[in-house]
C-alpha cells in the first residue's frame, strides 16, 4: 500500500458539502477520515468516492459537540496515522425559527454544532499540527454570518462566531506554521436546502447576480486549495463562494 503523506479529517463528511470536501481532497499518499454523526451508509459511501481518486479513507463516527469523543477520534487519529494535516469543520446544522418563536433548545443545539463542534475539533487538532509544525483548518461558515436571514439567529451567530475563531486561532497558531480560514458559502444545493420552502429558495434565487445556486463541488474546490501548499500564505482570510450574492 502507497505510503501515507498527508491525513485529513473532514466532519459531517457523509454526504453534501463535507463528501464533496473528502473527494476534492482526495489523492493518493493520502489518508481521509470521514466523519459523521449519523447517515454512516452514505459516509462509507464517501470513503468509496476517495478510493477510487486513489486515496484511503475510513469512517470515524463522532459527534462534534461532544468534546470527549472528538479529542478521543483525534487520539485515535494521532496514534493510528501519525500526523494530522488537514481539518475541514463542516458538519452544521439548521434549527430555523424567528427569533420570537425560537425555542433555547434549538438556539443550543445549533450552536453547540456549529460552533462548539468547530471549537473541539480545533482544539483537538491544535496540539498535534502544533507538534509537526505545519496544518491546515478550514472551517465552513455561511453568507448568513455577513447578511444575516430571518428565522437564523442561531444559525447565522453560530457562523458568525466561526468567522472570529478563525482569525483569533489563525493568529495564535500561525508561528508554526498552521494556517486558519474559513468559507463562506451562499445557496449550495445539498440536502439541507433542499428542505426550504420552494418560496423562500425562489426569493433567493432571484437575489443571486448568477442566477443559479453552487455547487457543493464549488465549495469543495477551494476547501481543497486552502488545505494545499499553494495556499500557504493564506490565514486569518474567509473566502466567499456565493455567486455575488453579496460582493464584501
Ligand atoms: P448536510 O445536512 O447535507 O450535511 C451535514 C452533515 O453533517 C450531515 O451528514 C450530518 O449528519 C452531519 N452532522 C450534523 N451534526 C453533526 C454532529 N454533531 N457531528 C458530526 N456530524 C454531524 O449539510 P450541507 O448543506 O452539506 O452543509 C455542510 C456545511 O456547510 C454546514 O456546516 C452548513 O451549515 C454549511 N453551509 C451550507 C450551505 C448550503 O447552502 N447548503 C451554505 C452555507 C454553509
Amino acid at each position: 500500500m502507497a505510503e501515507i503523506n498527508r491525513v485529513a479529517l473532514v466532519t459531517g463528511a457523509a454526504r453534501g458539502i463535507g463528501r464533496s470536501c473528502v473527494v476534492a481532497l482526495a489523492q493518493p499518499q493520502t489518508l481521509i477520515y470521514v466523519n459523521d454523526v449519523a447517515n454512516l451508509p452514505l459516509a462509507e459511501e464517501t470513503c468509496e468516492l476517495a478510493r477510487v481518486k486513489g486515496a484511503q479513507a475510513q469512517v470515524l463516527p463522532f459527534n462534534v459537540a461532544d468534546s470527549h469523543e472528538v479529542a478521543a477520534a483525534v487520539d485515535t487519529i494521532v496514534k493510528t496515522s501519525g500526523r494530522l494535516d488537514v481539518l475541514v469543520n463542516n458538519a452544521g446544522i439548521a434549527k430555523d425559527n424567528l427569533i420570537a418563536r425560537m425555542k433555547e433548545e434549538d438556539w443550543d443545539r445549533v450552536v453547540d454544532i456549529n460552533l462548539k463542534g468547530a471549537f473541539n475539533c480545533i482544539k483537538a487538532a491544535t496540539r498535534p499540527m502544533m507538534k509537526q509544525r505545519y496544518g491546515r483548518i478550514i472551517s465552513i461558515s455561511s453568507v448568513v454570518a455577513y447578511m444575516g436571514n430571518p428565522g437564523q439567529a442561531n444559525y447565522a451567530a453560530s457562523k458568525a462566531g466561526l468567522v472570529g475563531l478563525t482569525k483569533a486561532v489563525a493568529r495564535e497558531l500561525a508561528s508554526r506554521q498552521v494556517t486558519v480560514n474559513a468559507v463562506a458559502p451562499g445557496f449550495i444545493a445539498t440536502d439541507m436546502t433542499a428542505d426550504l420552502p420552494e418560496k423562500i429558495q425562489a426569493e433567493m434565487l432571484a437575489q443571486i447576480p448568477l442566477n443559479r445556486f453552487g455547487a457543493p463541488e464549488e465549495v469543495a474546490a477551494v476547501v481543497a486549495f486552502l488545505a494545499s501548499e499553494a495556499a500557504g500564505y493564506i490565514t486569518g482570510e474567509v473566502i466567499h463562494i456565493n455567486g455575488g450574492l453579496i460582493m464584501a
